[in-house]
């Protein structure tokens, strides 16, 4: 099976795999992950702040979510999962909102099966890729959000932890992985450091993290395998995510 990393979003190739696995690690994975544990009926993309106050205000739904990393006016909670985590979103629908993260599913949705990925749901994430690439001809792609459109060392270290398991799977049954120069560089990066809370403590947006005042979302983005929840795209209108049944 052939398994590439788009290691900036404008590599992003939706038609040329059977499946991608979108990941913008810290935070908008994370956080979608985490909000979809945490049992909400419904999360909703939007790609601008203006856009999302007016689902949330035509749907009744919570809003997440960040502009320049903050929380904007109006909204109920900011993009920080490990504050996520302590409210209770049983039955409720969000509309999250953030700035590389959800620009970069809307960029992508005309894929075939659109994955959100990050550390938190590596293995499940891994394994719900392989399951729906296999039979096909084109394979995974992993795309990394990055930050304005740029290369961020975070999104990197957490698809090279996939491509790893995804290398593993395939091997467990005998099969091969044909690992493209980016996936087999993603793997080289994640192994360059000695742990993944220090990859993420090194990286760009763990140093946006510490600017902004939320350093404990580093060490939360770090957590590997916490999570069986696998994020699924669904174009909409409005896009939305669901968890994928298994
Ligand atoms: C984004 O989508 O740009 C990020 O998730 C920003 C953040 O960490 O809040």
């Amino acid at each position: 099976m052939r398994i590439d990393v788009a290691l900036v979003p404008g590599e992003a190739a939706p038609a040329a795999a059977d499946v991608l696995v979108v990941i913008d690690q810290i935070r908008a994975s994370t956080t979608l992950t985490v909000l979809l544990d945490l049992g909400c009926s419904d999360v909703l993309l939007a790609g601008t702040v203006i856009a999302a106050r007016r689902l949330a205000a035509a749907t009744g739904a919570l809003l997440a979510g960040e502009h320049k990393a903050r929380k904007p006016v109006g909204f109920d909670f900011d993009n920080s999962p490990s504050q996520l985590i302590r409210a209770d979103f049983r039955g409720r629908p969000v509309v999250l909102c953030t700035t590389n993260g959800t620009a970069i599913l809307g960029r992508v949705r005309t894929g075939a099966h659109v994955l959100v990925g990050a550390l938190r749901n590596a293995r499940a994430c891994a394994i719900a890729a392989d399951g729906l690439a296999r039979g096909g001809e084109r394979g995974i792609q992993i795309v990394c959000a990055g930050r304005n459109r740029r290369f961020v060392a975070e999104d990197a270290v957490a698809a090279g932890v996939i491509v790893a398991r995804l290398v593993e799977i395939l091997g467990a049954r005998g099969e091969a992985a044909e690992l493209t120069d980016a996936a087999a560089a993603a793997v080289r990066l994640r192994d360059s450091f000695p742990d993944l809370l220090t990859a993420m403590q090194q990286s760009d947006g763990g140093a946006t993290l510490r600017r902004i005042g939320q350093p404990e979302d580093i060490a939360f983005c770090a957590e590997e395998d916490a999570s069986a929840t696998v994020p699924v795209l669904h174009i909409g209108p409005p896009m939305r995510v669901e968890r994928l049944a298994r």
